[in-house]
């Protein structure tokens, strides 16, 4: 390691001396989650990131996140321990394609999740999580014509769930897309008492077999408060630390993908981060966020509606 000690203890020394906060996402690396002072889902980061007082925040997870941090506290300094920390639904949707979607739908409202860039948001009319999107949705009128990106899978969920009909843009998110229908149903037989909690981000040949779908956030609540001993947990396996800090006694096992093994469904992006470059990033105050204006402004109009309606 870079400083020849115990990168822990830097680690808190520069956390203290920098007056900074380490927020960090339920799919980092357990050595990240353990030393974090704050670990949630997407919602909880971002309220975490408009309330605190420190002046910088060290964001462990991915880029869009991190920007979002920024976007609702453009005073502090945000690192990124990794700039590289993409996602794929990002990926799936790039700004000017969307614009032209929007343009062709100007009387639909752009219900936008918040894996998206800066410029997707800034075209957007409201942001959602996947623990906020049920509620903002119900909250719009019934004839509202509504258009929702990037991720299809999400959106196809919350059309069925809600019972209403999206024009939904063809993006996914490759992590929760891997997961094996048929490695599932065999995982199944072998555990018939386990249920399963999945993300919504999982394709609906997932979802169906899902007992409980849910955020991050709300998978962890499901798999803490199941009678259940064992459980099938159908997102990004790191969360499975935060379980089985919570609950030694029982079993969680993650969804498998096509070579019947769970780990194939790490999301390659939140691995990124390391304890060696979050020192860094803590020492150097860099990789910085950087979000100019006007397109801070832009993205937090809609931002900011989500987490009014929200609330
Ligand atoms: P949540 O933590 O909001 O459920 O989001 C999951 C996710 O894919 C983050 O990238
Ligand atoms: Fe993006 Fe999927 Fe990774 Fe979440 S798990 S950051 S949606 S690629």
């Amino acid at each position: 390691n870079p400083v020849g000690t115990d990168l822990r203890a830097e680690i808190d020394r520069l956390r203290r001396d920098r007056n900074a906060i380490i927020l960090a996402h339920y799919y980092q690396k357990p050595e990240i989650q353990d030393l974090a002072d704050f670990v949630g889902d997407s919602l909880e980061l971002s309220r975490k990131a408009a309330e605190t007082d420190a002046e910088v925040i060290a964001f462990c997870g991915v880029r869009f996140m991190a920007e979002v941090a920024k976007i609702l506290s453009p005073e502090k300094t945000v690192v990124l321990p990794d700039m590289d920390a993409g996602c794929s639904l990002e990926d799936s949707c790039p700004p000017d394609a969307f614009g032209r979607f929007r343009a062709a739908h100007p009387d639909h409202l752009s219900l936008t999740y918040i894996n998206c860039s800066a410029a997707v948001k800034a075209h957007s009319d409201i942001i959602v999580t996947s623990s906020s999107a049920e509620k903002i949705l119900n909250a719009l009128p019934r004839d509202q014509k509504i258009l929702f990106a990037p991720d299809k899978h999400l959106g196809a969920w919350l059309a069925r769930k809600t019972g209403r009909d999206m024009l939904l843009w063809d993006g996914s998110c490759i992590v929760h897309e891997a997961f094996s229908e048929t490695e599932l149903l065999k995982l199944k037989a072998l555990h018939p008492d386990a249920p399963v909690a999945a993300h919504p981000e999982c394709p609906g040949h997932i979802l169906d077999h899902a007992d409980m779908i849910g955020s991050t956030s709300a998978i962890l609540a499901f798999a803490l408060a199941s009678p259940a001993q064992t459980i099938i947990v159908a997102t990004e396996p790191h969360i499975i630390h935060q379980m089985q800090l919570k609950a030694p006694e029982k079993q969680f096992i993650g969804a498998p993908g096509a070579d019947g093994k769970c780990n194939c469904n790490d999301c390659p992006y939140m691995a990124l981060n390391t304890l060696e470059k979050l020192y860094l990033s803590l020492r150097d105050l860099t990789p910085r966020i950087d979000v100019p204006e006007p397109l801070r402004s832009r993205a937090l109009l809609p931002l900011n509606r989500m987490l009014d309606i929200a609330a």
